[in-house]
């Protein structure tokens, strides 16, 4: 098998827009609502809880499966680790430019996660501490995301660091997922910027 049947099937994957038919599955189009965006943080907000924490699992299993799937049956070719860390990408460019919705699609944070659990344990884990400081201390899932994200890359140098080894392919693509979660945020920071952006508040402590 081509190594680049990889990230196709990784891409195939990660535009599956769960977010979406979850909503829809409810009659609403998540696109419309809240903050537009299909991912688990929006289909929280406006569908519920459980329809919010479903959609962060499915985003984040279509992250992590294709990237199992390439670490098991990639044979050792010339630039393994590129094509692995590039079926992790293109799983995350699917969610976030799905073609079924036009190529708007989400921001990528779960799915990163699940690509995260089989490409860098470490770093999801501090990117996880780091999300949950900033979620906990500012109510922004958006803020806290962002912070997360950043935090792999930086997790990366440091480990390149220490361990005076740096995986020139791992240290692109943990770049890249920092540099895209920020991209996808735009809307977020500028909210976050002119003081507009909605602190989290979960449906069942809303109002009617
Ligand atoms: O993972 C997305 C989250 O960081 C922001 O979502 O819906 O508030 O734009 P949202």
């Amino acid at each position: 098998m081509h190594p680049a049947f990889f990230p196709i099937i990784g891409f195939l994957a990660g535009s599956i827009p769960f977010g979406f038919f979850i909503a829809k599955s409810q009659g609403i189009d998540i696109r419309q609502h809240g903050s537009g965006n299909i991912g688990a943080t929006n289909v929280l907000r406006v569908v519920g809880k459980k329809f919010g924490i479903t959609c962060f699992i499915l985003d984040a299993l279509k992250g992590l499966l294709p990237v199992i799937l390439v670490q098991q049956l990639l044979g050792d070719v010339p630039q393994r680790d590129a094509w692995i860390v590039g079926t992790g990408l293109a799983t995350i460019l699917g969610h976030n430019y799905t073609p079924w919705l036009g190529f708007k699609g989400g921001k990528g944070i779960a799915t990163s996660a699940g690509v995260l659990i089989a490409l860098f344990p470490i770093a999801l884990l501090v990117g996880l501490a780091a999300w949950l400081l900033f979620f906990y201390t500012t109510r922004y899932v958006s803020l806290a995301s962002i912070v997360a994200a950043l935090a792999i890359p930086i997790t990366e140098v440091v480990r390149s660091v220490m361990a005076g080894e740096w995986r020139i392919p791992h240290l692109v693509f943990s770049v890249l997922i920092g540099f895209l979660a920020v991209w996808r945020h735009r809307s977020n920071i500028k909210k976050l910027i002119a003081g507009e952006e909605n602190r989290f508040v979960p449906k069942s402590k809303r109002g009617a």
